[in-house]
C-alpha cells in the first residue's frame, strides 16, 4: 500500500518537505517499533528470509490518530439533545458520571470506549475520568492490557455539582497522588491532573491542584477553558480578582507545557499570548462546539499567534469518536470563520501535531525509526460513494480531502498497536 507520515507542520502552503509519501511503500516493524519505512522496491530486496509481509495494496497507511481531549465516562450520553453546556452538564453528564464509582461499570465502559477508539483509528488519547478514583483504576487496567499509549486522570470537583459527585481539596489531592504513584510511567500510561473547570473547583482545590503540579512536573494537566458565554460570565463572578478565565488557572500554577485546555473559544489577545508563553495547548473540539452551540474556534488566529493547538473529539459533548469526522467539522468551522483548512495540515494535526501538543512526539506521531509502531490503514473504497469520488481524485491532497469530509469509522480498514493488529474491519480481534 501507500504510506504517508509527517516530519513537520506543513502549514497552509502544504510544504512538500513537511511529509514523506511512498505511493508503493513498505514499513518494517521490529519489537513493536518502526525499523524502516520507504519505497517497497528499495526495501523489499534484502529482507531476512522469514519476514512476514502484510499486503495493503490500494490502501493508505498513516500513523495512528491522536485525540487530545475526550471523556470516557460520557460514552453513554453521546448525542444527548437540546441543551448548551451548563444545562447539559446537570441534565446528562453528572448523572452518567455518578455510576463510575462502580469499578465493574467503569471497566465495561472502558472496554467499549477503547474498542471504539481503535475502530476509529485512534491509538492515543488524553482522557477525562470521573471524580472517582475507581474510574481511572479501571481505565488504566484495560489500557495497560491492550498496551495502549493513554494519558488520563481523575476529575477534581468539589463544588457547583451534585453532592454525590464531589471530592474535597484534600481527598482530590491524595487520590490523584496515589493514582500518579500507581500508574504514571507504567507501560505506556501517563497521568493528567484533571480539575474539571474553574466553576466546579474551589480556590482551595485549585491551589491543591497547583501543588500537585509542582510536586509532579512530569505529568499532564487537563481541563476546560472559555467554552461557553454563560460559563465565562460565571467564572468572572466566582473569581472577581481575575483578569480573565485563563488568569484563574495561571494564578494557581496550572499553565505550563503539558497542560491541555479544551475549547479556548473565548480568549483575548493577552490570553493567547499567555498560552504561547506558558507552552500550554488549546484543544479544538469542533463537533462539540457545534453540538453544544459553544462557538467557532479561531484556528487560523491561534496558529498565527503561534499557540499550540490540538484537535479533539470531546466525546460526549462531541458527537463522534472519529477524528476523520472531527476534521470534517474543523473544516466547516474554518469555512464559517472565512478561511480554509488544507487536508495536509489537517492530517498533520491529528498525527504528529497532536503528538507534539501532548509532548509525546519522542514516542509517537510519525514513522521515524525507533518510534512506536501504532498505525492505521485507510480504505479509499469504504463506501460506494467514497470509492466513486476517489476515482477522480488524482493528487494525495484530493484523496485526503475526501477522507476528511466523507470519512468515518468505515474508512478504517485496520488499526495496529505496537505492530500488532488491534482492529480490523474484516476480522474479530480478541483482546487479552
Ligand atoms: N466543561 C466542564 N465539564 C465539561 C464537560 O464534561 N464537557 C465539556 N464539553 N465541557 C465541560
Ligand atoms: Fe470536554
Amino acid at each position: 500500500g501507500s504510506i504517508l507520515h509527517f516530519l513537520a507542520d506543513p502549514g497552509e502552503s502544504e510544504n512538500e518537505q513537511a511529509y514523506a509519501y511512498f505511493a508503493d511503500g513498505l514499513m518494517l516493524v521490529k519489537d513493536g517499533l518502526v525499523d524502516a519505512v520507504g519505497d517497497y522496491v528499495a526495501l523489499a530486496s534484502d529482507l531476512p528470509a522469514n519476514t512476514v509481509i502484510t499486503d495493503y495494496s490500494g490502501k493508505l497507511i498513516m500513523p495512528g490518530f491522536i485525540d487530545t481531549h475526550i471523556h470516557f465516562p460520557q460514552t453513554d450520553i453521546i448525542a444527548a439533545p437540546g441543551t448548551q453546556l451548563l444545562d447539559w452538564l446537570e441534565r446528562y453528564t453528572f448523572p452518567a458520571e455518578s455510576r463510575f464509582d462502580n469499578e465493574a461499570h467503569a471497566t465495561e465502559v472502558a472496554e467499549f470506549f477503547l474498542d471504539e477508539l481503535l475502530r476509529n483509528g485512534t491509538t492515543t488519547a488524553l482522557v477525562f475520568g470521573s471524580v472517582h478514583r475507581a474510574s481511572i483504576d479501571a481505565f488504566f487496567t484495560v489500557a495497560e492490557q491492550r498496551k495502549l499509549r493513554m494519558v488520563a486522570g481523575k476529575v477534581l470537583m468539589d463544588r457547583h455539582s451534585p453532592e454525590y459527585l464531589r471530592d474535597t481539596p484534600d481527598t482530590g489531592f491524595a487520590d490523584s497522588a496515589a493514582l500518579i504513584e500507581r500508574w504514571h510511567g507504567l507501560g505506556r500510561l501517563g497521568y493528567a491532573i484533571t480539575p474539571r473547570f474553574a466553576i466546579t473547583s474551589s480556590d482551595q482545590q485549585l491551589a491543591r491542584a497547583g501543588e500537585l503540579a509542582l510536586a509532579y512536573p512530569q505529568v499532564h494537566i487537563h481541563s476546560h477553558l472559555a467554552e461557553n458565554h454563560d460559563e465565562v460570565a460565571w467564572v468572572a463572578r466566582l473569581f472577581p480578582w481575575s483578569r480573565s478565565y485563563l488568569d484563574v488557572y495561571d494564578h494557581f500554577g496550572l499553565l505550563r507545557e503539558g497542560a491541555v485546555y479544551a475549547h479556548c473559544i473565548h480568549l483575548d489577545e493577552e490570553d493567547r499570548k499567555r498560552m504561547v508563553d506558558s507552552g500550554a495547548t488549546a484543544a479544538f473540539c469542533p463537533t462539540s462546539n457545534l453540538f453544544l452551540g459553544s462557538g467557532l474556534f479561531d484556528l487560523a488566529g491561534a496558529r498565527d499567534a503561534s499557540m499550540r493547538v490540538g484537535i479533539a473529539t470531546d466525546v460526549g459533548g462531541g458527537t463522534s469518536f472519529s477524528l476523520l469526522q472531527t476534521l470534517g467539522a474543523s473544516y466547516n468551522v474554518a469555512q464559517l470563520r472565512g478561511y480554509t483548512l488544507s487536508p495536509l495540515l489537517a492530517f498533520y494535526m491529528i498525527t504528529l501535531g497532536n503528538a507534539r501538543s501532548l509532548g509525546l512526539d519522542q514516542h509517537i506521531g510519525n514513522f521515524a525509526v525507533g518510534k512506536e509502531a501504532d498505525f492505521v490503514v485507510l480504505d479509499p473504497d469504504a463506501t460506494p460513494l467514497l470509492a466513486r469520488r476517489m476515482q477522480s481524485a488524482t493528487s494525495l491532497a484530493e484523496r485526503l480531502f475526501l477522507w476528511m469530509i466523507m470519512g468515518d469509522d468505515r474508512a478504517i480498514s485496520a488499526t495496529y498497536v505496537l505492530g500488532n493488529l488491534a482492529h480490523s474491519s474484516t476480522e474479530t480481534i480478541q483482546h487479552a
